[in-house]
C-alpha cells in the first residue's frame, strides 16, 4: 500500500481564484492531483467537492479561503466521486449555496439521493455571473462523463478544463513549470488514455480544432482537476495534447484489433 500523500495548503491562483490541492498516489504510475477551486468575492463560488477520501483535508482548506457559510454558488462540473464526494458536507456548513448542474447531471444526482431542493440547471448556451465574473459554460476537449461542463471566465481570463489536461506524474508539484517537458507529455498521455480511452477512436482533426480554439482562448490561469496550477501554459497545454491525440494511443479492448487475432484461427478452421 502506498503511503499516504503530504497534502499541499491552498494557494492563490488570480486575485480572485484560489486552487484547493489535493494530491492521491496511483499505484504502479505515480499520482494524480485532484483539485478543486474557490472564486473568492462578491458571490463566493466552489468549483466541485472533492473525493470523500479526502474530505476533512478538503474541508479544512475551504473553510481556511471562506466561510462555507458565505458560500453562493457550488459550480459541480460533473458527478465522479473525485469530484462530488464532500457535496453533502459542504452544503451542511453552507445553507445559501446553490449547485449548479447540468440536466445529466442533476439526473445522476438525483440517481445518487443527492438534496436536489438546492440544484440549479445551467444553460450550456447561456454565460452565467457570479460576484461581476462572466463565466462562459465550455464542454472539455475529453471527458470521462458526458455530463463534463466546465467555463471560461472572461473576466479573470481562467479557464476550468475539467479532467482533462490532467497528468499522471512521479510526485506532486505545486506548480506546472516545477514539471519537465518530457514528464509531463508522457504524464499526459497516460491520465489521457486512462481517463478517455475513447480517444484511440475520436477524430483527431476536430481535437484539434478544440484544442487551437483553447490555444487562441489563451487564459492566463488554465485549471484542471488532475493538473498542477498551470499559468500561461494553455496553448503550450492544447499544442501537447494534440500532438498526443495525432500520435494516438492503442486500445487493446478494440474490436478491431480482437478481429485480427481471432483471423488466424477462423481461417484455419
Ligand atoms: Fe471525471
Ligand atoms: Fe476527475
Amino acid at each position: 500500500m502506498d503511503k499516504p500523500l503530504p497534502q499541499p495548503a491552498p494557494c492563490h491562483a488570480t486575485d480572485a481564484w484560489t486552487v484547493l490541492p489535493a494530491w492521491a498516489p496511483i499505484p504502479g504510475l505515480g499520482t494524480i492531483a485532484i483539485n478543486t477551486f474557490v472564486l473568492r468575492g462578491r458571490e463566493p463560488m466552489l468549483v466541485d467537492t472533492g473525493p470523500a477520501v479526502l474530505g476533512d483535508h478538503f474541508m479544512q482548506g475551504l473553510r481556511s479561503v471562506v466561510d462555507p457559510a458565505d458560500l453562493r454558488w457550488i459550480w459541480l462540473s460533473h458527478t465522479d466521486p473525485d469530484h462530488i464526494g464532500n457535496l453533502a458536507r459542504v452544503l451542511a456548513e453552507a445553507p445559501h449555496a446553490k449547485v449548479l448542474s447540468t440536466f445529466l447531471g442533476a439526473a445522476k444526482m438525483e440517481m445518487l439521493g443527492c438534496d436536489m431542493s438546492r440544484v440549479q440547471l445551467l444553460e450550456p448556451d447561456k454565460v452565467f455571473e457570479a460576484g461581476g465574473h462572466r463565466l462562459h459554460p465550455l464542454r472539455p476537449p475529453y471527458y470521462d462523463a458526458p455530463e463534463s461542463l466546465g467555463f471560461f471566465d472572461e473576466t479573470a481570463r481562467v479557464m476550468y478544463a475539467v479532467d482533462s489536461f490532467g497528468a499522471v506524474l512521479p510526485e506532486p508539484a505545486h506548480d506546472l513549470s516545477e514539471v519537465r517537458l518530457a514528464t509531463l507529455s508522457e504524464g499526459m498521455a497516460t491520465w489521457s488514455s486512462i481517463d478517455a480511452p475513447w480517444l484511440a477512436r475520436s477524430n483527431g482533426t476536430l481535437l484539434a480544432r478544440t484544442l487551437a480554439g483553447i490555444g487562441k482562448l489563451d487564459p492566463s490561469v488554465l485549471l484542471s482537476a488532475h493538473l498542477p496550477l498551470a499559468r500561461e501554459a494553455a496553448p503550450m497545454l492544447s499544442q501537447l495534447l494534440a500532438a498526443i491525440f495525432a500520435r494516438g494511443n492503442p486500445d487493446p479492448l478494440d474490436a478491431d484489433e480482437l478481429a485480427a487475432a481471432l483471423a488466424p484461427i477462423g481461417q484455419a478452421a
